[in-house]
């Protein structure tokens, strides 16, 4: 199954909970827009390019329940704040509600915005085999890869961009290995990319994010590839912890490569105009269910950093490998 598609006989989006892997694989539908919402700023469905087909067959949905045009331009403008640094999700759902703008009754527009859904996700499946395509070419048989967070299949409609290029790679006849930090504080590097590289038997070692800089200096990790939830006039906006990895993998002279579709490219704007989601201190005070700070410390959590294109070797994308210089 991929990580989102639209289910024509319960007129749903029907969604993997990724809250519950690695422990439990179970799907969702949502037929709400908020229960949508309620499904995005909790993480069920997160990662940029997934966030941006979410956000598109979330226009269908506005389109399915809401009553007049006007209402569903309200639930489409909810929709699209429901977390506000990658791109992709605003990028999706005005994508598909200029669509559904062609229609004159709701049926119509429900037509033109699930046309418009469906070919945003097939184009994310083919626009993450040419980043695999590009990208492979840049990985040697024999290479160690670190990865931040998750920016796999779960991350996108199918296949991934940072590890789609190493799936990609490993189709190509390269034996490649992967590092993966946990991600603190959802632990998406632990729960997720984990999971799905052991889905497709790819080796993979998990470390905890403050390892990254002894396993680089210890001369275990040949690249690092990440992907972004935005790029930026200055460089890249992606999982907090990004920028600390880069800086190490400068420091030890190892290659550091982002994987974005041209999708996440905000090119004309400053990193310091874009809004870095916040999340709740409840992440930090709690492990689970588990308390493991005092209930009363000051929580600072944000959920994205921003990393120089001076720290980047090349983006690679869907129409070649981008080198900022
Ligand atoms: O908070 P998340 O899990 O949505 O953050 C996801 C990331 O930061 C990914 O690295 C990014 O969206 C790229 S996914 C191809």
């Amino acid at each position: 199954m991929r990580t989102l598609d639209w289910d024509e006989d319960k007129d749903a989006l029907r969604l993997i909970d990724q809250t519950l892997l690695p422990r439990e694989y179970k799907l969702i539908e949502c037929k709400h827009v908020d229960e949508l919402i309620a499904a995005i700023k909790s993480l069920k469905v997160r990662g940029a390019p997934a966030l941006g087909a979410a956000g598109a067959f979330g226009v269908v949905l506005a389109c399915t329940t809401a009553i007049t045009k006007e209402s569903v331009k309200q639930e489409v403008t909810k929709l699209k704040i429901a977390r506000p640094t990658a791109i992709n999700l605003s990028y999706g759902v005005n994508r598909a509600f200029n669509a559904a703008l062609r229609g004159e009754t709701r049926i119509e527009m429900k037509r033109y915005a699930l046309a418009e859904a469906n070919l945003l996700a097939e184009e994310d499946v083919a626009v993450n085999k040419k980043i695999g395509e590009y990208g492979s070419a840049l990985l040697d048989d024999g290479d160690v890869v670190m990865t931040h967070c998750n920016a796999g299949r779960l991350a996108c409609v199918d296949w991934g961009t940072a590890l789609g290029v190493i799936r990609t790679a490993i189709a190509n006849g390269k034996r490649i290995e992967v590092i993966s930090c946990e991600t603190r504080p959802l632990n998406q590097g632990s729960r997720l990319t984990t999971w799905e590289l052991l889905q497709d038997k790819i080796p993979v070692t998990l470390i905890t994010d403050s390892m990254s800089a002894t396993v680089m200096r210890a001369g275990k990790v040949d690249k690092v590839i990440v992907g972004a939830d935005r790029v930026v006039k200055e460089g890249v906006i992606n999982k907090i912890g990004t920028y600390m990895h880069a800086v190490v993998a400068n420091a030890h002279k190892i290659p550091f490569y982002v994987a974005a579709p041209l999708s996440s490219f905000d090119s004309d704007r400053s990193y310091k105009e874009v809004e870095i989601e916040e999340r709740s201190p409840e992440e930090l005070i709690y492990f689970g269910s588990e308390q493991i700070a005092p209930l009363d410390v000051n929580v600072y959590n944000p959920a994205f950093d921003f990393t120089p294109f001076e720290l980047i070797e090349a983006v690679i994308t869907e129409k070649g490998v981008v080198y900022p210089d």
